[in-house]
């Protein structure tokens, strides 16, 4: 049996009140729908977790920066409802945009610093528009845990401090990346890569371990990064926006030798929802 789909907050805290009420606990699982295996994994660990799921899908648009990519973002939510029936989660949350951006509406919840680099660098507002969207959600669902993969890991980082910067309620949870047997991240926009490009992204993968491995045995980090770009642009990347090196915190960065980089991800292969 496919989960009641509630579309109003007003609908949703109805539910969730009378849940709390009762003394059970509440997780949220945020998305974009067009759902895979990897946000499956995610209600999988809410439901071993909570005693209540929320599953939401938004599309959100203030964290789009080209109107084209908001455009053809899929939207499947019948095919997405079917894939959660066998979870039997206890609410689908689908919000009309006015539910989430009233008229007037004129607040931006704004992380500093873990927001700079990697796709902070490459997608202006992208992260202000996550962390918006997910305090929102957070306080709709009034849910005592929230699960995020890391698959997105500047996401995960900035929407957990956003949570302890703001002494929201909601705890957030990191989950494990899922992948394809060839080692491509499960991502909804993988749908929207050409064949050729879907066979090289799994390169971005494979490469980064490599360049991980290299880096913990001690070698420096020019020529590891030389060489994985020449890797890419073998494996049929034509250009590469970024390679940068980060503790898992964000908290210390390894400056990579300037000047333009040669090659890029094929779009939809890098962790920037
Ligand atoms: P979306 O891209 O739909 O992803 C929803 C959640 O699923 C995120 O926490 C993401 O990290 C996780 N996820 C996606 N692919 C995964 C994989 N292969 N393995 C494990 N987890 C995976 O991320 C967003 O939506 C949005 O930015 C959102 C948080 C919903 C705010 O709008």
């Amino acid at each position: 049996m496919t989960a009641p789909i509630l579309r109003t907050k007003a609908a949703l805290r109805d539910a969730v009140q009378g849940w709390k009420a009762a003394g059970e606990s509440v997780g949220v699982v945020p998305t974009m729908g067009a759902l895979h295996a990897g946000h499956l994994s995610l209600v999988e660990a809410a439901k071993a977790g909570c005693d209540r799921v929320i599953v939401t899908i938004f599309v959100n648009p203030k964290q789009f920066n080209t109107a084209s990519d908001l455009e053809n973002y899929p939207r499947t939510e019948v095919a997405d409802a079917e894939k959660l029936a066998p979870y039997a989660v206890d609410a689908i949350y689908v919000p009309g945009a006015e539910e989430i951006y009233p008229e007037g509406f004129a607040t931006s919840v704004l992380v500093s610093g873990l927001t700079d680099g990697l796709c902070g660098s490459h997608r202006p507002g992208h992260f202000d528009g996550v962390t918006t969207v997910c305090a929102k959600l957070f306080l709709q669902t009034l849910a005592d845990r929230a699960y995020f993969g890391e698959k997105d890991y500047q996401q995960l980082q900035v929407v957990t401090r956003m949570a302890r910067d703001l002494d929201l309620l909601t705890e957030v949870i990191g989950c494990p990346t899922v992948r394809e047997a060839d080692g491509l991240a499960l991502s909804s926009r993988n749908v929207l890569l050409p064949p050729g490009t879907r066979a090289a992204a799994p390169a971005l993968n494979r490469v980064l371990r490599q360049v991980a491995e290299r880096l913990a045995e001690g070698e420096s980090l020019g020529p590891v990064r030389f060489q994985a770009e020449a890797a890419l642009r073998e494996a049929g990347f034509s250009e590469l926006e970024y390679i940068e090196l980060r503790s898992a915190d964000g908290s210390r960065h390894w400056n990579t030798p300037p000047g333009p980089l040669a090659c890029s991800p094929p779009p939809g292969s890098a962790g920037c929802g």
